[in-house]
Formats: structure tokens, sequence, C-alpha cells
């Protein structure tokens, strides 16, 4: 088997908290007068908590309405009802195949990380119970260029210590796509919104993870 690692995305991957950070964007959106609806959350999967924001204020022509420091002091309001919203998370709400999924590849030797992009990755795993399922989590603040860029999915496979085009990436996002892709990764797609670059293997959801079709 060539595959020495898998490696993670977590929201829409792990777990599914698409829906905590709609209500939050939607919560902050309505409180500043802003639009904000299913579509424009889609736009934001994969991408950081201030690119996001940005992205909202640009769907509203706002680019201008927010000083740094006030966009600073806005998105951390979005941050803590979204974690508010974290801590109702148990094991049980690990997406569907996953735990298994995992504890396959385990068990045939290969390392296992979670490269997201989120700060609230470790209390979002925490939650799960799933933290000492990896073998290592990136952190998102360390790591200065966010997806679509490779860098967190290299971070990750350089702490794991196994070589780039021995790994499979898993992603829900198209920026997650491009990064595994730019990293020279093998990519797996759960239900991505394709606007570019198609996944190796495209599954709907991960039920589908089927670890004798995906790993080689
Ligand atoms: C990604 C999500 O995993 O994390 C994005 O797909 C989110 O929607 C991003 O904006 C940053 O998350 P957080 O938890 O640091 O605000
Ligand atoms: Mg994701």
């Amino acid at each position: 088997m060539k595959t020495k690692a898998l490696i993670f995305d977590l929201d829409g991957v792990i777990v599914d908290t698409a829906k905590f950070h709609f209500m939050s964007w939607k919560a902050l959106s309505d409180e500043l007068g802003l639009f904000f609806d299913e579509a424009v959350n889609e736009r934001l999967k994969g991408v950081s908590r201030m690119k996001s924001f940005e992205i909202i204020l640009e769907v509203n022509g706002a680019e201008d309405r927010f000083s740094d420091a006030e966009k600073e002091e806005l998105i951390k309001k979005k941050n803590d009802l979204y974690v508010s919203f974290v801590k109702t998370l148990t094991p049980d709400d690990m997406l569907p195949g996953i735990a298994e999924f995992i504890e396959r590849a385990k068990g045939a030797g290969l390392k296992c990380a979670v490269a997201s992009v989120s700060k609230n990755a470790p209390l979002v795993l925490s939650c799960l119970g799933a933290a000492d399922k990896f073998d290592y989590v990136a952190d998102a603040a360390k790591v200065e260029k966010s997806k679509p860029a490779p860098d967190i999915f290299l971070v990750c496979a350089e702490a794991l210590g196994v070589d780039p085009a021995e790994c499979i990436g898993i992603e829900d996002a198209q920026a997650g796509i491009e990064a595994i892709k730019a990293a020279g990764m093998f990519s797996v797609g759960i239900n991505v919104t394709v606007t570019s670059a198609e996944p190796d293997i495209h599954l709907k959801s991960t039920s589908e993870l089927d670890f004798d079709k995906i790993v080689f």
C-alpha cells in the first residue's frame, strides 16, 4: 500500500458545523443590517473567520464600513455565539462512517491528522471525544496562508513524517480540494460544490467512505 497517512478536514468532514456557522453569521448580519443567506454561507466553507466576514461585507458592498479593530470585535462576537453551539456537540454528532473509517485506517498502520483552518478545531474535537483519534492536529493560528494554499496539508504531512505524495486529503470545500491538490496529495471530496478543480474521488457523503475502495 502506497498511502501512509490520511489528512482530514474537520468542518463538513468529521462533523457538520455549517449550520452553527450559518446561525452565528446570520445573527451578526441581522444585527448589522447585512444580507446573508445559505448561498453566501456556502462560499464560507473552508474559508478563515476574517476572510468569511470580508466576503459577507463584499456581498453587501460594505467593504469599507468597519475598521480592522471593529472587524476583529465583530468576528469575536460571531465566534462567541458559534462556540456556544459547538459546546452542544457530543460523540454522536460525528458524521456517519467517519469513526469506523479512522479505526480501520489506524488498524492498517496509517497515520491520521486534522488540517482545519478553524481555530476552534481542538474544542470541536474535544466535544466529539475524538481528539485522541488523531496523531496530529494542525494549529490554524500558526499557519499563515489559509486554504486554498497547500500549507496546512503540508504542515500535517511534515509533522507525521510522511511524504505528501503518500497522503490522502479529505475535504468538503472547494478551497480545501485546491489546497490538497497544490500539496501534491490525492484528494477525496465529500459533497463538494465544485466550481473549479474536481476531487480525484467525489463522494456524496461520509457514509460512502469505503477504506478498501479509497486507500491504495
Ligand atoms: C472552516 C469552516 O473549517 O473553518 C469555515 O469551513 C470557517 O466555514 C473556518 O469559517 C474558520 O473557523 P473558526 O472556527 O476559526 O471561526
Ligand atoms: Mg470543511
